[in-house]
């Protein structure tokens, strides 16, 4: 059988999204019902962080044990990934320990690299290119609240990084549009964001712009972990890429406010919109735990029914 992994957006097809959707309902309403599940009893999850984590690590230890199974935090501090030993070796070594593996590293390189040398299952938890499993919680949390996302307008407002990159994806996943907004010189780079070349997004020079009509607004940090050094110039270049009341106002009266978590409130975003009625940013956080439990499920046992 063939080891499926989830190192972008595009490894899994849209029906494959709709089932993990469909199992995610499933195994939140029973977490929410205190019903115990536990289809992966004795599977263990190795997590392999280069960078800093707060809800990446929390969901997946905490979803991994609600599902039956373990998990092990590994950082590059304390292990021989630390000290140069090579990512194939690694990967043979720890793929043969493990069932599944999740990394959160910088270049996409080394993940790609990682997976052609497992034997299990491997999920992005962020590299400097993509972040697929927060997509995956974003577009599950804006159908739970606002229905089917194929056809709505997302705009997202900043820095074209990994998390903009995987919203580009997944539109032409799901068929829906982005309209981007970046200050000059940090504009998206297609083959960088791995584009298929289809017609799902939009630049506008104006961040007003980009938020009529929207669905859906997001931005993230000006800065990425990794990019610390750029700090200083990018706080000048982003500064009227804040998203504000004024921006919201653009966007259509039901749109919601989405960002991955952590915020600047001040930066990219106001108190007043993260933290307003049209904010979901909690329901997106708690939503990483429920879809990457149903993903890990399905990495690793495919499609069940057990409604
Ligand atoms: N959104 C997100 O991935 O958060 P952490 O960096 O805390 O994992
Ligand atoms: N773009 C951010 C996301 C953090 C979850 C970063 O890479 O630091």
């Amino acid at each position: 059988m063939t080891v499926r992994h989830f190192l972008q957006f595009k490894d899994l097809r849209r029906d494959e999204f709709e089932y993990l959707f469909d199992r995610t309902r499933i195994i939140k309403a029973r977490f929410k019902a205190y019903q115990p599940y536990h289809p992966l009893v004795d599977r263990t999850l190795a997590m392999i962080f280069e960078k800093n984590s707060t809800r990446t690590r929390l969901s997946f230890e905490a979803g991994m044990h609600q599902l039956g199974g373990t998990a092990i935090y590994l950082n590059t501090r304390d292990t021989q990934l630390g000290r140069g030993e090579p990512v194939e070796d690694a990967a043979e070594v720890i793929s043969r320990m493990v069932d599944i593996v999740m990394i959160r590293t910088y270049e996409q390189e080394i993940i790609d690299r990682f997976a052609r040398h497992s034997r299990v299952p491997v999920i992005n938890g962020l590299t400097n290119e993509y972040h697929p499993c927060q997509i995956l919680a974003d577009i599950f949390t804006f159908i739970e609240l606002r229905g089917p996302i194929q056809g709505r307008t997302v705009a997202w407002i900043g820095d074209s990084n990994n998390v903009c990159n995987t919203w580009l994806q997944a539109a032409e996943v799901f068929g829906f549009n982005v309209h981007v907004s970046t200050p000059p010189g940090y504009e998206v780079e297609p083959e960088r964001a791995g584009l298929y070349g289809t017609d799902h997004y939009e630049q506008f020079a104006d961040p007003m712009d980009a938020c009529r009509d929207a669905d859906l607004v997001t931005t993230d940090v000006w800065t990425s972990m990794g990019f610390e050094a750029e700090n200083t110039e990018r706080v000048k270049a982003f500064a009227d890429w804040q998203v504000d009341a004024e921006m919201m106002r653009m966007a259509k009266p039901e749109a919601v406010f989405m960002h991955c978590l952590p915020a600047h409130r001040g930066e990219e975003v106001t108190a007043e919109v993260i933290d307003g009625p049209q904010s979901v940013v909690w329901d997106e956080a708690e939503n990483r735990l429920h879809t990457q439990k149903a993903l890990m499920e399905y990495l690793l046992l495919g499609r069940i029914d057990d409604r």
